[in-house]
């Protein structure tokens, strides 16, 4: 009979750990190494972009509209059709663009390191100034979060909620402290969550009156187009037009890529701002670069033509990753809701599965996993500083694995969960039995 693990008795819950450390036992002999740290797309999704490849070949005419030979220096902010596509994607007029390189988290780096360095529109640099801080919406991605912290950013957590950032807190703590600089926000199918910011939320964004006139935020719509389902999407209103609306064109980096689209490392990044940060930020740029890869950019036009292409090829993703999530959360659902064990998200689209685990569980299970070769994002990642106060947060990335993989991996990981549970509240039974 399934039972809540709290309403076990002591001789219920020992009988449990042993069930569960037999099965533990025969996944360690099985010499298993699979992985759900990360989120990279599969082979098969990869495979789906191998049309690029041929978009361009020796005999292909390599000029962009306006005739700009792609294979020569030149044009630091992008070929135009490239903005046209990358701006439907981004739903922002081509002249609000910059096209980079090959990864936004770059472009984000440099960002940061800009304002650090040189200021933000004639103030002080960040470098001189005794504070600088930066708001984190927790849980979030590790890597924004790297980043603030290698330049010596004092990051303050704050809750997410499902509606987007708790803005009350956001608002207070912005319009107060001068010395808030920024905050990192994946608004669309967030890591790890997989939370759409509510059209409140993003008002409330755009209406904020910080007290530092540099305040930016920091809107990595990584996912934007990324749905897992055809008739059942989020929308996020496009905050720069919000922001423009409630006079602040200025207080918005919006960063995207094509990275989970075609191929990571070898898509194309962009930025879509004001123009006025756009003026200065191709000031700096002139002096960082001649141009990025005109070539790549011509190559993902040829490839999608035009948004409709993209969306066609977003749903060929959808295809191959769906049956993955719904897998992940079968799984969590079978194994331990019955035992009210945790508590999931259930994205619809995105990238990550957010799984909280009881309090004080979440590094012992990923241990655990990890020793019978399933490997997790380390416990903690998805805080600044790597410190999740409760210790209960774990990422799930499904993409990666194969489908009999990951079930697999997921089969382990619940074991872990309750593992590491079980055992936690049989030592507090303990404890409180000789106290
Ligand atoms: C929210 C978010 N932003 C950015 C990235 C990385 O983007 P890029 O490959 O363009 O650097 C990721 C990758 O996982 C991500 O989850």
């Amino acid at each position: 009979m399934v039972k809540d693990y709290k309403e076990m008795s002591k001789e219920e819950l020992e009988k449990e750990l042993a069930n569960l450390k037999a099965e533990y036992k025969r996944y360690q002999a099985m010499d298993l190494s699979l992985n759900m740290a990360r989120g990279k797309p599969c082979h098969e999704q990869l495979d789906i972009s191998m049309g690029m490849m041929d978009a361009l070949n020796s005999d292909a005419d390599l000029s962009c509209e306006d005739g700009t030979d792609c294979r020569n220096y030149g044009v630091l902010d992008g070929i135009h059709e490239a903005k046209v596509l990358i701006g439907a994607m981004m739903e922002n007029k081509p002249e609000n663009i910059i096209i980079y390189g090959n990864s936004s988290l770059n472009v984000m780096y440099d960002t940061v390191s800009r304002a650090y360095t040189h200021g933000i529109m004639g103030n002080t640099p960040w470098c001189k100034l005794d504070k600088v801080k930066f708001l984190c919406p927790v849980p979030g991605y590790d890597r924004h979060f790297a980043i603030t912290e290698y330049f010596g950013i004092e990051m303050i957590p704050v809750e997410m909620t499902p509606d987007g950032p708790d803005m009350d807190v956001v608002e207070k703590l912005v319009s107060e402290d001068e010395s808030i600089k920024g905050i990192w926000c994946v608004p669309k199918y967030s890591n790890p969550q997989g939370y759409s910011y509510s059209d409140e939320t993003v008002r409330r964004f755009a209406r904020l009156r910080p007290a530092a006139r540099d305040f930016r935020i920091f809107w990595d719509n990584a996912y934007g187009i990324h749905h897992l389902y055809d008739d059942d999407q989020d929308y996020l209103i496009e905050i720069l037009e919000e922001c423009k609306k409630a006079g602040s064109p200025d207080m918005v980096y919006k960063f995207s890529s094509t990275s989970k689209i075609t191929f990571p490392g070898s898509g194309i990044a962009a930025l879509a701002t004001s123009l006025n940060n756009l003026e200065e930020i191709k000031a700096q740029l002139t002096n960082q670069t001649i141009g990025h890869d005109k070539v790549n950019q011509l190559r993902h036009v040829r490839f999608f033509g035009d948004i409709e292409g993209m969306k066609e090829h977003m749903k060929k993703h959808a295809a191959i990753i769906r049956p993955k999530f719904e897998a992940v959360l079968e799984i969590l659902d079978r194994d331990l809701a019955p035992y009210n064990i945790g508590e999931w998200t259930r994205p619809k689209g995105g990238y990550f599965i957010s799984f909280d685990a009881p309090e004080g569980c979440a590094k012992a299970i990923v241990d655990r996993a990890k020793k019978v070769g399933v490997t997790m994002t380390g416990a903690g990642a998805t805080y600044p500083y790597k410190k999740d106060p409760k210790n209960s947060n774990i990422r799930i990335a499904p993409t990666y694995p194969s489908l009999s993989d990951l079930r697999t991996a997921m089969e382990i990981f619940t074991v872990c969960v309750k593992l590491v549970y079980a055992d936690k509240l049989l030592k507090e039974m303990t404890e409180n039995a000789e106290a």
